[in-house]
């Protein structure tokens, strides 16, 4: 187990388009386990390998639900259905949200930990994580796709309760 430093904005890393992953090895595997420990410490529901400053695209998130902890490496997403429209944070963009308008169900496909197909079908706050770490791996911020960004009330509710809205 080990914690990774989140790297920060503005670090032009985050703005980067990341490349796939060719050769599952024991660096990869273990960048995804360290990146499931740095998103709990954080209290985070996702997390993108830019975001520990590696432009590989692997992805981890739990968004609390019955899905669990999922770490997919190579996601895409094959299939989007309806719409959702909420506040939205980032581990890279401390004490900001923003009013993000997502696709309520993705049908997301990549490779799981060991290299097997995995296709995931989310809905609510696991596809908002989808959509939010796969716009990483492009280089996109929730700043840069949201109608508002606004300072983090500490007052109103947490973070995790207000995504679930
Ligand atoms: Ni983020």
């Amino acid at each position: 187990m080990a914690i990774r430093i989140i790297v920060k904005e503005p670090d032009e890393v985050l703005h980067k388009k990341a490349k796939e992953v060719t050769k599952i090895t024991p660096n990869v595997q273990k960048l995804l386990d360290d990146m499931a420990d740095t998103m709990y410490d954080a209290d985070g529901v996702g997390l993108a390998a830019p975001q520990v400053g590696i432009l590989k695209r692997l992805i981890v998130v739990d968004a609390g639900d019955e899905h669990g902890l999922i770490k997919m490496i190579n996601p895409e997403i094959l299939e989007s259905e309806g719409e959702q429209f909420g506040p939205e944070g980032c581990l890279s963009i401390p004490g900001w949200n923003g009013d993000v308008r997502r696709a309520e169900q993705v049908k997301v496909k990549g490779l799981d930990r060991e290299g097997n197909e995995l296709i995931v079908i989310a809905t609510g706050l696991l596809s908002r994580a989808f959509q939010h770490e796969i716009d990483h791996l492009n280089g996109v911020l929730f700043t840069d796709v949201a109608e508002r960004v606004y300072e983090f009330d500490p007052n109103r509710p947490p973070r995790r309760e207000l995504e679930n809205r």
